[in-house]
């Protein structure tokens, strides 16, 4: 057997992906390097994180006045704010003098001053001060504002794309706002958000999030409730916007154990919607849960060709969130995905390092993986430049 080293190889190539763009019944997952090369790595930030619109985080989360959170998108640093004129705003995390970032963390604010040499910004973005440095015509503060970011939302969420001819957030949502406007989308408050440094590449979390055959036997001691054969009960929907999603049917929330009960559902749903939970999740790596109750988000951040940090965040309408016994509810939903996602983070691990193999040992997708065939085929339509 010949091993070729990855590195070699022209990864925009269609050739190397026509297993993957055959049938569901027939095809291959996606070549072992796609999951550990930096080669691959590289052509994802350049064709994928650049170009996407990327979910950073929700307008809840910084509800007053100089509210800042920084983050990063495959290394990129950007600072989201609550300006003091009430506009929320992204920009470059990097001064405008020599280029350190001029926020961390999160918190509040009357501006961002650079630990550097103190240049400082309004949380606006504009800059007015450069201490022991006076203007003139080569230096002038209105010039050197902090770069924005293009940034649009839906009600609370935020997204942000680095590419400037990138289609209108809405577009790239497609049905889903039609979709989850029983839910309340605009009533959503994110309570809690945990995140967890996982050991495997960011798609692989994605395609284990849309695989329900891992179920009985991943969380075999804790989410359980439904046998194998019963699983068909997900449904692979088709949808317009840049989103793969499916609709499992089952009773009560899926926001909690079973045998354990929660808030109320959510008074405006109707339908399927009531029987159900929805999980669109949004590409590159936002992936939602809509149930009877309340939503999360896992949200996939990549830290390199092996490496993600997953945040889990929860929300609920805020009418529950005024409740007297709120947080005493809430900590059963916070307490089933502290159990959940960290048996999966092993699933993911663990599949990594069977990918270290120089061989193609995994070949085949079952009919309970056709989302995961269908999150692969994207891949392949935005490394190469062509569709399926
Ligand atoms: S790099 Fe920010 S003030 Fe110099
Ligand atoms: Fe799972």
């Amino acid at each position: 057997m010949n091993y070729i080293a990855h590195s070699a190889l022209d990864m925009s190539d269609p050739a190397h992906y026509a297993g993957v763009r055959k049938p569901v019944e027939q095809a291959t997952p996606l070549p072992n390097w796609c999951y550990n090369s930096a080669e691959f790595y590289a052509l994802e930030v350049e064709r994928i994180f650049k170009k996407a619109w990327n979910y950073v985080g929700h307008a809840s989360s910084i509800p007053a006045a100089g509210d800042f959170f920084t983050h990063e998108i495959t290394g990129m640093p950007i600072v989201l704010v609550h300006g003091h004129d009430g506009t929320i705003r992204a920009f470059h995390n990097a001064c405008r003098h020599r280029g350190a970032p001029v926020a961390s963390g999160a918190g509040n604010c009357r501006h961002f001053s650079c630990p550097y040499h103190s240049w400082t910004y309004a949380t606006d973005g504009a800059l007015f001060a450069t201490p022991l440095i006076d203007e003139d015509d080569n230096l002038r503060h209105a010039d050197l504002g902090l770069l924005p970011v293009r940034l649009e939302r839906w009600h609370g969420f935020l997204f942000v794309t680095f590419d400037d001819g990138a289609m209108p957030l809405m577009d790239w949502l497609g049905d889903l706002p039609e979709n989850c406007a029983g839910y309340g989308p605009e009533t959503m408050v994110c309570t809690r958000r945990v995140s967890w440094d996982v050991a495997a590449n960011w798609k692989l979390h994605f395609e284990n999030f849309n695989d329900s055959l891992h179920i009985p036997f991943i969380h075999g001691g804790t989410l359980n409730r439904q046998k194998v054969s019963s699983r068909k009960r997900s449904t692979h929907e088709e949808m317009r916007g840049q989103c793969i999603t499916h609709f499992t049917a089952h009773e009560g929330s899926r926001g909690l154990m079973n045998g354990q009960t929660g808030f109320e559902p959510i008074g405006t749903l109707s339908g399927r919607y009531l029987q159900g939970t929805y999980y669109p999740c949004i590409l590159p790596g936002t992936m939602m849960a809509w149930t009877i109750d309340c939503m999360w988000i896992f949200e996939l951040h990549p830290t390199g060709p092996a490496s993600v940090r997953v945040v889990g965040a929860s929300f609920f309408p805020e009418a529950a969130t005024q409740r007297n016994d709120f947080d005493a509810i809430a900590e059963r939903y916070y307490e089933r995905m502290d159990a959940i996602l960290p048996e999966d983070n092993v699933a993911v691990e663990m599949q990594q390092s069977g990918f270290r193999t120089p061989v193609q040992a995994a070949s085949k997708f079952t009919h309970m993986e056709t989302l995961c065939h269908a999150f692969d085929n994207w891949i392949v339509d935005q490394v190469t430049d062509t569709k399926c």
